[in-house]
């Protein structure tokens, strides 16, 4: 099958790459671009490991080709910190809250939960849940990362953190 170019904004930042048709988001942000903040878990799009943002909206990684976002801006959690290197409110709220054990979740669910300031999600428990019931974690238990997202929310509404 012949190659296809792509031209897409990766955390801001121009990138142009030939790659094969079948080519999955997440394997082109790991493997070509070592942005391996991403994680792979199911490669099924059920667990969310793999969230990162393309237009500013959540999207499973390893449910998306390469050729199916040329041409967006795609946001990793490589890209969520300031550059000036400080954390990004909600990846301060993780940490406060205990949002995270292993960390393999994390950074998808850190980018979940960025997305929900512009979904208008509101920054209570039981919004947050439901609008998290992509997002699978499996050491950490969801109180600590609920809270974390609820204050993290408020924290990005406070500061008007523009989503990149
Ligand atoms: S690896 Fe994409 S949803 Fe699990
Ligand atoms: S922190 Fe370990 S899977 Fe969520």
């Amino acid at each position: 099958m012949s190659e296809l170019s792509v031209n897409l904004q990766i955390n801001g930042t121009a990138v142009a790459r030939t790659v094969s048709p079948e080519t999955l988001l997440v394997d082109f942000l790991r493997e070509d671009l070592a942005l391996t903040g991403t994680h792979q878990g199911c490669d099924t799009a059920q667990c969310g490991a793999c969230t990162v943002l393309v237009d500013g909206a959540a999207a499973k990684s390893c449910n998306l080709l390469v050729a199916q976002v040329n041409g967006a801006a795609v946001t990793t959690i490589e890209g969520l910190a300031p550059a000036d290197g400080g954390l990004h409110p909600m990846q301060q709220a993780f940490g406060k809250h205990h949002g995270l054990q292993c960390g393999y979740c994390t950074p998808g669910m850190v980018m979940r939960a960025v997305a929900m300031d512009g979904e208008g999600v509101p920054a209570e428990p039981a919004a947050v849940r439901c609008a998290l019931s992509g997002n699978l974690c499996r050491c950490t238990g969801y109180h600590g990362i609920v809270n974390a997202v609820c204050e993290g929310l408020q924290q990005m509404r406070s500061l008007k953190v523009a989503v990149a």
